[in-house]
């Protein structure tokens, strides 16, 4: 079970989230190559090599996916626009039919009465732009701002809420330091530009959006709870200089017009030009800000160059991606975002859920783990609300199962199964409690 609408807050809202590139199937529909495509053609960076050619195929197969959300009771249906379908060389010509599969989907959103909610870009870019050096290059703001006005007049008058970008720290640092996401560089100095491009093309993004008259706009950074391994001094330092990259950088640079000294300390030297003064379009006034959370990590000092550290396995259950079940991160993001950074502003959790492996036992799928997940991550949402954090919706990740980034079809993170040779849709058991929990209030 659930918690019902009835155990929140009489406007708090549900949702459920994909993304453009994971669920479409690239290649239908006109798209042009991205960095994601090229990634996953290079032997070694992505599981069996798969990508994203056909994935779910809700290019075609987008009615049954929209029923499937509508018919849950969802409010929020949280999407994404492919630039390189919108704009195959990311810049210049536009793709008719890829606008139009937008303007479809998003009038069959309202048709049946989900409110669209809109993330420009989730992950996958032009490969003409990676070309030109992607999120390295200062040009990125300005392709991304263009990118946003073709959208957004066509889009923007039926947009519910939007956001520019996805994940500030998968886009720079785990692209770009860790290597593990495309364009799979391994490099601090590509790392500080990146991030710092980032969140201009974010502010240029917000400013476009407000010049079309467009309202509700917001950002979405992803958190991490960090654990020092153990004891010793060491860690504590170590595990408190990974949470200012991933939890504090962002939402520093969004909201206090600054990076952290302990993310300057290594990447200081390598950042470009006169960032400094950037911060007046970084912190354009938002509407909301959108959390995604998953997990905790274990962090532990290494003998490397700056960050010095590791991550070691924890003692918690662990998902199917690895990942420790830790609910009360959830608690502690929602307090501490609300206290340190966005006060009154309304926050969204945009993205929570876990893979499993979820086998299809005689027609039907038992996902109890997803079950419990959802469970557990509800009551820290619960329990910030009665902290008095302004929390005002809950999106679960993700609709369907889809293409999991370098980790292929592999990791399951659906309230419905796809079976990726027929491409049937199937609700597992959490798809039925959400139906459940969401019925209208009596
Ligand atoms: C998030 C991404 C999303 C999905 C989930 C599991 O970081 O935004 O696309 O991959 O993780």
């Amino acid at each position: 079970m659930l918690p019902g609408r009835a155990e929140f807050p009489p406007d708090f809202l549900f949702g459920v989230a994909t993304s453009s590139y994971q669920i479409e199937g690239h290649s239908f529909g006109g798209a042009g190559p991205t960095h994601w495509d090229s990634f996953a053609a290079t032997p070694g960076n992505v599981v069996r090599a798969e990508n994203s050619a056909r994935a779910c195929d809700h290019y075609h197969r987008w009615p049954e996916d929209l029923d499937l959300i509508a018919g849950a009771g969802f409010d929020i249906y949280r999407f994404s626009t492919s630039w390189a379908r919108i704009m195959p060389e990311g810049r210049g010509a536009v793709n008719a039919e890829g606008l139009d599969f937008y303007d479809r989907l998003v009038d069959g959103m309202l048709a049946r009465g989900l409110k669209p909610a809109l993330t420009l870009y989730h992950w996958e870019l032009p490969a003409a732009l990676a070309d030109l050096g992607g999120w390295r290059n200062r040009d990125i703001a300005g392709w991304l701002a263009d990118f946003t006005e073709v959208v957004c007049r066509r889009l923007g008058d039926r947009i519910w809420s939007a956001a520019p970008i996805n994940e500030p720290w998968c886009v720079s640092w785990l692209s770009h330091f860790e290597g593990h996401h495309a364009p799979g560089l391994r490099d601090i100095r590509a790392t500080a530009r990146a991030m710092h491009h980032v969140l201009l093309a974010h502010g240029r993004a917000i400013e476009v959006m407000r010049g079309l008259g467009m309202s509700n706009l917001g950002a979405v950074c992803n958190f991490e709870f960090a654990h020092p391994a153990d004891g010793p001094k060491a860690a504590q330092i170590a595990a408190r200089r990974y949470d200012a990259i991933y939890n504090q950088c962002f939402a520093s640079g969004l909201f206090k017009g600054c990076y952290p000294d302990a993310v300057l300390e290594g990447l200081g030297p390598h950042m470009p030009k006169g960032w400094q003064d950037d911060f007046g379009v970084i912190g354009a006034p938002l509407d909301w800000f959108g959390i995604n959370y998953y997990t905790c990590k274990r962090i532990a000092a290494a003998d490397t160059p700056w960050p010095a550290l590791q991550e070691v396995p924890g003692p918690l259950p662990k998902t199917a991606m690895g990942w420790e079940i830790y609910p009360d991160g959830l608690h502690h993001f929602l307090t501490m975002l609300a206290r340190d950074y966005t006060g009154t502003l309304p926050l969204y959790v945009t993205e929570n859920g876990l893979a499993s492996p979820d086998p299809l036992s005689d027609g039907s799928i038992n996902d109890q783990m997803r079950l419990g997940y959802f469970q557990s991550h509800l009551a820290a949402c619960r329990r910030a609300i009665a902290d008095g954090v302004p929390l005002k919706g809950y999106i679960a990740w993700s609709l369907m199962d889809n293409y999991e980034w370098a980790l292929g079809y592999e990791k399951r993170f659906g309230l419905v199964h796809v079976d990726f040779e027929t491409l049937q849709r199937t609700p597992k058991a959490s798809y039925h409690a959400w139906m459940k929990a969401l019925e209208p209030r009596a």
